[in-house]
C-alpha cells in the first residue's frame, strides 16, 4: 500500500463552481480531486480527499492522521483565520503539513491576512487556483525525498 496523503477542504469550498466565480474561478472541488489524484499517483501515493463545513469534523479529521498518514495538505478555507482548535489539531502531527489556498489571500480584505494554519504548516501555497494543490503533493514528494536521502 502507498503512502497516504490527506487532503483536507474547509466550509463552503464544496460549492466551488457556483462560490464567487470571479474569485475562484469555474473549477469545482471533483475537479480539484481529480488533479490531486493523479498527482498523487503520479508521485507514488495513496490520496484521501476531504471537506466537511463543521469544524469539529475537521479536528477529528486531522487527529486520525496521528496513524497511517505521510503528510497533510489543508485548504481551512474561513476557519485558517479564525480557528484555534485547528491550529492546536495541527500541532498533534508530525508529518509535512501544507497548507493551500486557492486565492491570493493577502491581496484580499485584511481579516484573511492571518492563518492559523501558518504557523504550524511546513509551507504555504496561495493564489495559484488549484495548481496549487498539485504544487503541495509535489512539495510533500520532495520533503519524504529529501528526508530519506
Ligand atoms: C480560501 C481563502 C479563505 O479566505 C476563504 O475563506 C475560503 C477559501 C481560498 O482557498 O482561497 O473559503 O481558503
Amino acid at each position: 500500500m502507498p503512502p497516504k496523503i490527506l487532503v483536507l477542504n474547509g466550509p463552503n469550498l464544496n460549492a466551488l463552481g457556483r462560490r464567487e466565480p470571479a474569485v475562484y474561478g469555474s473549477v469545482t472541488l471533483a475537479d480539484i480531486e481529480s488533479g490531486c489524484q493523479k498527482a498523487a499517483r503520479d508521485a507514488g501515493y495513496a490520496l484521501d480527499f476531504r471537506q466537511s463545513n463543521s469544524e469539529g469534523e475537521l479536528v477529528g479529521w486531522i487527529q486520525e492522521a496521528m496513524e497511517n498518514t505521510a503528510a497533510v495538505i489543508i485548504n481551512a478555507a474561513a476557519y485558517s483565520h479564525t480557528s484555534v482548535a485547528i491550529h492546536d489539531a495541527l500541532r498533534l502531527l508530525d508529518i509535512p503539513v501544507v497548507e493551500v489556498h486557492l486565492s491570493n489571500i493577502y491581496q484580499r480584505e485584511a481579516f484573511r491576512h492571518h492563518s492559523h494554519v501558518s504557523a504550524v504548516a511546513q509551507g504555504v501555497i496561495c493564489g495559484f487556483g488549484a495548481h496549487g494543490y498539485v504544487l503541495a503533493i509535489e512539495a510533500v514528494a520532495r520533503l519524504h525525498n529529501t528526508k530519506a536521502s
